[in-house]
C-alpha cells in the first residue's frame, strides 16, 4: 500500500541566526537556551503533526486550496557554525525541502554561504526565513501574528529599513543564481525563490512560512513522498550515543519503509557492515527534539517514514554516523545490504 509519507525539512543557516530558536517556536521548546555556549552542536529531529501546523497557520490555511494530505512534517536542525560542515551536509542530503535561515540584519555569511552550496549539490528546494525583523529600529511587536498582517502595523520608516535588507538578499541570492522575491510577489514558485521575513523569537511570519513549506511539499514533492509503506525501512544514522539502561544506541531518520521490532539491520560501521538485531525501538513523543527530549521515548513495535528513532541493538559501539541504515528479512538481502553499505 502506498502512502505519502511525512516530509523531511532540513533547517541550515549561519551560526545564530536563529535555526534553533525556529523550531523552538514551533514546538513550543526551549532547546535553544539550554544549548552550551548558545551553539547548536549536534544534529536534531523533531516530529510536527499537521494538527499543529494547522494550528499554528491558524486562518491562513485557508489559502490551501484542497485537501491537506500530509501527516506532518519532520524537520532537522543543523548546526551552523563552521565547525560542523559534515553535519550540514548531513542535514542537507536527507532533506526533501529545506528552510534557508538568514538573520536579516546580518544578511549573508560564510555559512549562509556554505548552506546554498550544500542544497544546490543535493538539489534540494529550499525557502528562505529572512529572520530576526523584531530588532529593525521601531518594530511593533504581536507575537505569533502572520507578516501580512503584522507589516500593516509597522511605521513606514521601519516598513522601508525591511525593504532596503530584503532588497540586499535578493541581490545576494541573484549573485549565486538564484531569482529571489518576497513570498507574496513570487509568481512561480518553481522558478522564484521565496523569501519570508519573520521573527522566530516572537513567531511573527511563521504562519506564513509553515503553510508554505507544507503547501510546496504536498503540491510538488507528492510524487516523491509517496512510498510503499510496509517495504523494508531504510535510514541514516544522525548520532551514535550512550543511553542509559540501553548501553551504545544509534538515532536515526527512516526516510523509506517500515521498521520493525523483529527486523535485522545492517549498518554502517568504521571499517565494516555490522549485522545486529533491534532489541528496542525508542520513539521521541512528538515535538520532542530526540537529542533533547523533555518526555520519556516511547517503546514502539514499529516506525514508519519519515521519521526520527533512537534504534538500541548489540554491537553499535562501531557504528559510524552519517552511515546507512538498512533493515533486511532475509539472508540474501543481508549480504545484498553489506555489499551496498561497503560500496559507499
Ligand atoms: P546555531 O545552531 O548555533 O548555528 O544557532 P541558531 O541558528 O540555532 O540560532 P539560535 O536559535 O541559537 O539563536 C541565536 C540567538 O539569536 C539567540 O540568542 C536567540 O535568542 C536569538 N534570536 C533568534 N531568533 C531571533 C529573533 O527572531 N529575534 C531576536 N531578537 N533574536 C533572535
Ligand atoms: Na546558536
Ligand atoms: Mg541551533
Amino acid at each position: 500500500m502506498k502512502k505519502i509519507r511525512q516530509p523531511i525539512i532540513a533547517v541550515l543557516g549561519h551560526v545564530d541566526h536563529g535555526k534553533t530558536t525556529m523550531l523552538d517556536r514551533i514546538r513550543n521548546t526551549r532547546v535553544a537556551e539550554k544549548e552550551a555556549g548558545g551553539i547548536t552542536q549536534h544534529i536534531g529531529a523533531t516530529e510536527v503533526p499537521i494538527e499543529v501546523i494547522k494550528k499554528l497557520a491558524g486562518p491562513l490555511l485557508s489559502l490551501w486550496k484542497g485537501e491537506i494530505k500530509l501527516p506532518g512534517l519532520l524537520f532537522i536542525d543543523t548546526p551552523g557554525h563552521e565547525a560542523f560542515t559534515s553535519l550540514r551536509a548531513r542535514g542537507g542530503s536527507l532533506a526533501d525541502l529545506a528552510i534557508l535561515v538568514v538573520d536579516i540584519n546580518e544578511g549573508f555569511q560564510p555559512q549562509t554561504i556554505e548552506s546554498i552550496e550544500i542544497l544546490r549539490k543535493y538539489r534540494t528546494p529550499f525557502v528562505v526565513a529572512a529572520n530576526k525583523i523584531d530588532r529593525i529600529k521601531g518594530w511593533k511587536v504581536v507575537e505569533n501574528e502572520p507578516f501580512l498582517v503584522n507589516i500593516k502595523r509597522q511605521d513606514q520608516r521601519a516598513v522601508q529599513e525591511l525593504e532596503t535588507k530584503l532588497w540586499e538578499l535578493i541581490g545576494k541570492f541573484y549573485e549565486f543564481g538564484f531569482q529571489a522575491n518576497r513570498f507574496d510577489r513570487v509568481q512561480d514558485f518553481r522558478r522564484e525563490l521565496a523569501i519570508v521575513p519573520i521573527s522566530a523569537k516572537y513567531g511573527i511570519g511563521l504562519p506564513e512560512l509553515l503553510v508554505l513549506i507544507a503547501g510546496l511539499a504536498q503540491k510538488y514533492l507528492e510524487e516523491k513522498l509517496k512510498i510503499e509503506v510496509e517495504g523494508p525501512a531504510r535510514g541514516t544514522i544522525l548520532e551514535v550515543r550512550e543511553e542509559v539502561g540501553f548501553g551504545t544506541t544509534i538515532d536515526v531518520i527512516i526516510y523509506d519503509g517500515t521498521l520493525r521490532k523483529d527486523d535485522i539491520i545492517v549498518v554502517g560501521g568504521r571499517d565494516k557492515a555490522i549485522v545486529t538485531k533491534i532489541r528496542a525501538l525508542l520513539k521521541p513523543k512528538p515535538l520532542d527534539e530526540i537529542r533533547d527530549p523533555r518526555y520519556r521515548f516511547d517503546q514502539v513495535d514499529e516506525v514508519s517514514a519519515a521519521a526520527g528513532i533512537k534504534i538500541a541493538a548489540p554491537n553499535l559501539e562501531e557504528a559510524l554516523a552519517g552511515s546507512p541504515v538498512i533493515a533486511v528479512r532475509s539472508e540474501e538481502e543481508i549480504e545484498k545490504a553489506k555489499k551496498e553499505i561497503l560500496e559507499q
